[in-house]
């Protein structure tokens, strides 16, 4: 199993580890070009993340724009060939990703978390969390936030595993019926 990473700034591979085995994560650098081998890797995300997300909660349409802001960072995990479908990165592909972002010095945000059906409950969504809180922690954050759908119990299972605790329900913050938990983790 092997997951890499791609937040912004290139800072050389780190390892995550879980229950389920190591993970290997690797730092990209900003997207040059959209057909560039790190432009395919997010082209496969985007691909993921319409097909995962419904319309009114998927990035889609905004990934790249997100990406090339400055205090943005991805992550992604990659299954070894043959785990999954064909690849698009170094033979492998795209299981799983996360974004996330820190719009201020003390607080950060879980924007998405997303894991390819075919390889879920092996240890990416955990993996690719714990990554990206390391990363927040190590920017001296003090909280981190995010918004998930209660109805999404897998995603708010691995929020509350990791720590993460219900701050409030917010009313139709999705659309007009469906609604979000706001969770956060403070590392002070
Ligand atoms: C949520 C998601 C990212 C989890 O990814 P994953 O790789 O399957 O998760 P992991 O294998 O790392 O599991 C870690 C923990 O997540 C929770 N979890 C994962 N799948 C679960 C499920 N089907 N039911 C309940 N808890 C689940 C558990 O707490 C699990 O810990 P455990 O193995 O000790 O029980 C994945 O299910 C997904 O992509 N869902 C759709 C997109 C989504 O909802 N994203 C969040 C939007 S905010």
């Amino acid at each position: 199993m092997v997951i890499k990473e791609l937040p912004w700034n290139n800072r050389g591979q780190k390892n995550n580890t879980c229950k389920k085995g190591k993970k290997n994560i690797t730092e990209v650098s900003h997207i040059q070009q959209q057909n560039d081998s790190e432009g395919l890797v997010v082209d496969e995300i985007v691909k993921m993340e319409r097909r995962i997300f419904p319309k009114h909660e998927s990035m889609a349409s905004s990934f790249f724009q997100e990406l090339n802001k400055l205090n943005c960072g991805l992550l992604y995990a990659l299954c070894p060939t043959g785990e999954s479908t064909q690849s698009s990165a170094n033979n492998n592909t795209v299981a799983g990703y996360v974004m996330y972002s820190w719009p201020s010095c003390l607080l950060g945000s879980i924007n998405k978390l997303a894991v390819r059906e075919s390889c879920r409950r092996q240890g990416y969504g955990e993996a690719l969390l714990k990554t990206a809180i390391e990363k927040c922690k190590t920017r001296n954050i003090q909280r981190l936030s995010l918004h998930v759908d209660p109805l999404r119990v897998d995603a708010v299972s691995l929020y509350k595993k990791l720590g993460f605790r219900i701050d409030t329900l917010i009313h139709s913050y999705y659309s007009q019926d469906r609604d979000a938990y706001r969770m956060f983790l403070d590392f002070y």
